[in-house]
Parts: structure tokens; sequence; C-alpha cells
């Protein structure tokens, strides 16, 4: 009778899960297509990008200095708007949105960037808290989760402490407790290892790697070759505002061929490049 009860208790509670190949596909966190950025002046910060990057997934975003990599991350935060083109961020069309509701939309994106920017008049504990203060969480809950993700970040003993009592690998483990303590579905970190030795942004990137694994959607600008290349994930490519490479499980850089190289080279030590090699696409 108990055992019938249970399996009839468990029907029911099956036929109101969704099946999952009956689920609607949720759009994906991340959609531009065609977005071109033209800055004051007339320089094309990026020309005609689509680029689809769904829930869950971990993306390098690499290229040489000046291909548009913090433009594009830029978009996504609404801190500039496309030229042409749709940026959409959960299906939601941000340009056109009203401007009211940005802060509501950067909330919900975790940021990490070169420099940190902590407050430094605040403790680690207050600039990890001002994250969930501003969306209304409260205080009991905040007194809950900032010890919780300062341990997971390993900084459980600095809680007190100010920005200028910590190194700089410490200094951005703080900024990803405040990017992630409120489990926003995508974070953006722009050279989050550029001011970082190498075994320090080790540190960093399984922190990403960790909170990717939660859910969260994760898109890391880098220079950091060797990175990239053990950790294998999505490399998207950027080439003088252009996409020229999206590689599931790639590496920083295809192998090049000659003229690549030279393009390469060229851009390293400052000099002006007379051609555009990539233009057929060819590393594509
Ligand atoms: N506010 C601006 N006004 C005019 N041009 C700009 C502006 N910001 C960026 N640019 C130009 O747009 C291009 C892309 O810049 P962006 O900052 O996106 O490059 P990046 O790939 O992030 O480079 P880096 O690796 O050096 O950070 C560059 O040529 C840059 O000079
Ligand atoms: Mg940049």
């Amino acid at each position: 009778m108990a055992r019938a009860r249970t399996r009839s208790r468990l029907r029911a509670r099956r036929s109101r899960m969704p099946e999952s190949h009956s689920r609607p596909q949720r759009p994906p966190i991340v959609e531009l297509r065609d977005a071109t950025v033209v800055y004051p002046g007339g320089h094309v910060g990026l020309e005609r990008v689509s680029i689809s990057i769904d829930r869950g997934e971990f993306v390098f975003l690499v290229g040489p200095t000046g291909c548009g990599k913090s433009t594009f991350i830029k978009l996504l935060l609404r801190d500039l708007e496309p030229s042409s083109g749709t940026v959409s961020v959960a299906g939601k069309d941000i340009n056109d949105m009203p401007r009211s509701k940005v802060p509501a939309l950067r909330r919900r994106i975790g940021t990490v960037f070169q420099d940190f920017k902590l407050l430094p008049n605040r403790t680690v504990y207050d600039n990890v808290a001002y994250a969930l203060q501003v969306i209304g969480t409260p205080r009991s809950e905040i007194k809950r989760q900032v010890p919780e993700i300062l341990r997971m970040v390993g900084l459980g003993a600095k809680i007190h402490n100010y920005p200028d009592e910590l190194s700089g690998g410490e200094q951005q483990r703080v900024s990803v407790a405040r990017a992630f303590v409120s489990h926003p579905p995508l974070l953006l970190a722009d050279e989050p290892t550029g001011n970082l030795d190498p075994e320090t942004s080790i540190g960093i990137m399984q922190l990403l790697y960790r909170i990717n694994r939660t859910g969260t959607t994760v898109v890391v600008v880098t220079h950091d070759r060797e990175m990239v290349d053990k950790m294998r994930r999505r490399v998207i490519q950027l080439y003088d505002g252009r996409v020229i490479r999206d590689q599931a499980a790639g590496m920083y850089a295809t192998d090049e061929d000659t003229s690549e190289f030279g393009v390469r080279m060229r851009n390293e030590l400052g000099v002006p490049q007379d051609d555009d090699h990539f233009d057929g696409g060819a590393a594509l």
C-alpha cells in the first residue's frame, strides 16, 4: 500500500518534470549578429562580428593588442553601443532596452579586470558585500555568503584586511569573489591575469574554471598562450576587429604559415602591417 502510494507520487512528480528533449530551447547567453563598433573619429573597433555563446560555456577571447577584445566586453555591458548589428544577452537585445534597465543588466554580469578595481578604503569583506547590497540581499544573507565565498577563493583569513595589504594575486581573488558572489549567469574577465606572475595566474584561472563548473558562462580575454593551450576550451580569435577563428577546444594560436608569422611578428614589434593577410579567413 505504502509502496503503491510512493510509486504514484513518483509518477505524479515525473509528469510535472519537463522531459529534457521537450524543454523549450533557451536562447544563447551571448549573441552578436553582424555587430560593428565605430569609435568617434571613425576607428572601427569591431567589424560585423557574429558570435553565439551558450549557457555554461568557457570561452577564451584572444588576439593581438588593439584587435577589439575589450570592445567586445564593453558591448556586452552596454558601455558601448554597436553602430550596426545586434547584441543580445540571455535573449534580450540590450541596445533595445531603456537606459534605466542597464544597471539591472550589469548586476547580472560579473566582471573581473586586469587592474582589480577594488574600493581602496573598504575591507575585503565590504568590497564583496557591496555586490550583494546593490541587488538588495538581506544583511543576514550577506553575513553568511561573504565569508563563504572568501573561503572558496582562499581568503578566509584576510576578510578584515584592506586591498593595499594584499598581494596582486590576493586582490584579484577578491575581485573574482565579488564578481561571483551573486552567482551571475555570465562572468566576463578582461585580462584577469595580465598583472600577475605565471604561478598566481594559474590559481586565478583555476578559480574561473571552478566558477564555470557551477554553470556560469565564463568569457576570458587573455594573452596567456600557455594557459589557453593547457585548458583546451573554446577559443575565439579576433584580428583587426573581425573573428578569424572560432574553435572548440582550441589552442592560443593555430599553426602559423610564414605570412601569418610575419603578421604576428610585425604586430608584436610594432611595425605597421603592409597588407591584411587574414582577409580570406585562411585561419578559419
Ligand atoms: N575610446 C576609443 N576611441 C577610439 N578608438 C578606440 C577607443 N577604444 C579603443 N579604440 C581602438 O579600437 C581598437 C580596439 O581596441 P580594444 O581596446 O578593444 O583592443 P584590445 O583587443 O582590447 O587590445 P589590448 O589587448 O591592448 O587590450 C584599437 O585599435 C583601439 O585603439
Ligand atoms: Mg583590452
